[in-house]
């Protein structure tokens, strides 16, 4: 499905955590509609190397892109090497920078700021010297504390959170240039949707409910789960504002998601129907009480206005169009 009127054909495309979950979507996406784009996806893939919590320190997983047919670059963005090696051997006209460590739980700020934030702006000089238009993800994560979801009421509560803000601040900065190229921040709420199984235990709790299930374990809820409450975004429409923001009324930084808060019972709810199994469900004690978010909902006018977004999918949609994949990952991966 096309979103605008851009012919992407001829042009070179860079799109950095290509090997993730919301990069190798736009890979595909790029491939299946415009198969004469020159897209080359940048990823430093995973190793077996963890954080401190545990957590696998990149998530890139080479069957996220089983079947693309671009240019693949294993590589860190930390590198300054490899950055100017990239400046000078191409000529982008698109940058979507996705690559980061995603994972909200990771304390090492250190390497969450040099990675997030100071390799952020390292891609966006390129941008600007190649002329490329420059669509990066920031994260409802910098709303923290917050309990209003539009742009101005920023209120990180962790170093994940504060790096997509500095991301966003920086945008800020370079904006007040006289600059040639559009830039964008995208606001990704929960994200669900093909190709986040690799994500491991920072995958959706759609994906993670959905496995529970049909292993036949009773889904674990939080007491209250009912009042607990998200915007959960289907991949197919952050795929829709990543293609819009190559084409802003206005650049600057914009909320993806429904609009609309949705609780974790409703995705148990959902699953179970659309995989006709009942297992019940069981309540638990909610160990995160104080540091964690209870409800979510973007303000998505601006987008609207100034990117054209129109989310295309409720919850019962995203987890209809999902649901085979769920059910092929639990008898390949999952089931064993
Ligand atoms: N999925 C969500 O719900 C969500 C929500 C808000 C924001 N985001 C943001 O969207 C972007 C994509 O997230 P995702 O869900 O696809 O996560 P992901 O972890 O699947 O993708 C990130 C990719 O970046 C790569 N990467 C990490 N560090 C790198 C480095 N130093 N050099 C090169 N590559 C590196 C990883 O290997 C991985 O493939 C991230 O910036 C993330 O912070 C995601």
């Amino acid at each position: 499905m096309k979103y605008n009127d851009i012919n992407f054909n001829e042009k070179t495309i860079l799109i950095t955590g290509g090997a993730g979950f919301i990069g190798s979507n736009l890979a595909f996406y790029f491939q299946e509609n415009y198969p004469e784009a020159n897209v080359i996806v940048l990823d430093c893939f995973r190793s077996e190397e963890t954080f401190s919590n545990g957590n696998l320190k990149s998530f890139g997983h080479f069957k996220n892109l089983l079947g693309f047919s671009g240019t693949v670059i294993s590589g860190n963005i930390n590198d300054k090497e490899l950055l100017k090696n990239l400046e000078e051997n191409y000529k982008f006209d698109y940058i979507f920078h996705q690559a980061a460590i995603s994972d909200t739980t990771v304390s090492e700020q250190d390497m969450m700021i040099k990675t997030n934030v100071n390799a952020y702006e390292d891609l966006l000089k390129i941008a600007i010297k190649h002329k490329a238009n420059m669509i990066y993800a920031s994260s409802a994560a910098t709303y923290g504390d917050s309990d209003v979801f539009e742009v101005g009421y920023e209120k990180p509560n962790n170093v994940y959170g504060f790096s997509k803000v500095m991301m966003d601040n920086i945008t800020k900065k370079y904006l007040k240039k006289d600059l040639d190229i559009s830039i964008v921040g995208l606001k990704y709420f929960n994200v669900y949707g093909q190709r986040e199984f690799y994500k491991n235990k920072t995958a959706s709790m759609v994906v993670q409910f959905g496995h529970q299930i049909l292993k036949g374990l009773t889904p674990k809820l939080f007491e209250g789960s009912d009042k607990i409450l998200r915007d959960f975004i289907y991949i197919q429409d952050v795929i829709q504002a990543n293609i819009k923001a190559c084409k802003p009324k206005k650049s600057g930084i914009y909320n993806v998601g429904t609009g609309k808060a949705r609780s974790f019972e409703d995705i148990v709810n959902i699953l179970q129907k659309e995989l006709n199994i009942d297992n019940g469900k069981e309540y638990i004690k909610n160990p995160y009480i104080g540091q964690y978010q209870f409800f979510t909902q973007a303000n998505i006018k601006s987008s609207e206005e100034n990117l054209g977004y129109k989310p295309n999918y409720s919850l019962e949609d995203g987890i209809k169009a999902y649901i085979e994949d769920i059910k092929r990952l639990y008898e390949e991966e999952v089931k064993w």
